[in-house]
């Protein structure tokens, strides 16, 4: 299957003209899956909880997702993108599945970076979307730092993670090569380039966007600069081997007994 990433920069606010330029770019791809960065509609530094409301769309109907759903079609593509999602009273820092043939899926991120937690409600689910013999996993940038997530995922059936990400934090990239070697799956990080200030507020984007094999290696990775689209043939079925030689297998291997304290709220 043909897999890729688009790592772009985004304008704050300009959700028009940051949809227009991810569509102009995916233009030239056909027949791929393609994982775009988090929030790659908005930007990221919300000033407040009003200026995040504005920004945000409903997924059904929504202006962001009817012209992914476009271009998905036109050019056969399966999209995986980041945006804040308006959902009754909640806007979810959420990733959206949209297919070639129109499915749609939403992923709402669990795990809440900085000051996102002033604005966004937290997702309380996993995600595993099917399409034929992918299983793609949805996380969403700092759920990295949890490899609960990605192994639950993996339980779940996902043989290949799909990471849309804003990563600042200088680990998250060899991170996603350690999930993507704990697990035996595939791993596609699509990160911003750029830099964002707001007011007082700068963050610098790590970009290093990457497809990782089940046994880490980086198959492809873009600079910690540039827009770029990136596209590869992986075969899925690699993710099915879970062998590490004769006498090891990474999940059956695992000892549940005694893991009891990862599924607690309490630390001791
Ligand atoms: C992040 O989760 N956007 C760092």
């Amino acid at each position: 299957m043909k897999i890729g990433f688009l790592q772009m920069r985004s304008r704050f606010g300009e959700v028009k003209s940051n949809v227009k330029k991810a569509i102009s770019l995916l233009n030239k791809v056909s027949d791929a899956t393609i994982v775009l960065p988090e929030l790659f509609n908005t930007g990221y530094l919300f000033k407040n909880q009003a200026e995040l409301a504005a920004l945000a769309e409903s997924v059904q109907g929504g202006y962001t997702v009817g012209e992914m759903k476009k271009i998905a079609k036109k050019q056969h593509l399966n999209l995986i993108f980041g945006m804040a999602q308006k959902s009754g009273r909640n806007i979810f820092n959420s990733a959206v599945y949209v297919s070639q043939k129109g499915k749609v899926d939403v992923y709402q991120k669990v795990h809440l970076f900085d000051r996102e937690k002033l604005f966004f409600t937290p997702g309380r689910s996993t995600r595993v979307v099917t399409d034929g013999k992918a299983k793609f996993g949805m996380m969403i940038c700092f759920d990295w730092m949890f490899p609960e997530m990605a192994r639950v995922l993996t339980l779940q059936g996902a043989n290949i993670l799909v990471h849309p990400a804003n990563l600042i934090l200088p680990w998250g990239q060899n991170a996603m090569k350690v999930r993507s070697i704990e697990n035996g799956v595939f791993s596609v990080t699509a990160n911003r380039v750029g830099i964002e200030k707001r007011g007082t507020m700068s963050l610098s984007f790590t970009g290093e966007s990457q497809i990782v094999s089940p046994r880490g290696e980086v198959l492809v990775s873009a600079g910690d600069r540039s827009e770029v689209l990136k596209v590869i043939d992986i075969n899925i079925e690699e993710a099915d081997n879970k062998n590490i030689n004769s006498a090891n297998n990474l999940l059956s291997d695992r000892v549940p007994s005694i893991y009891a304290p990862i599924a607690r709220r309490s630390v001791k």
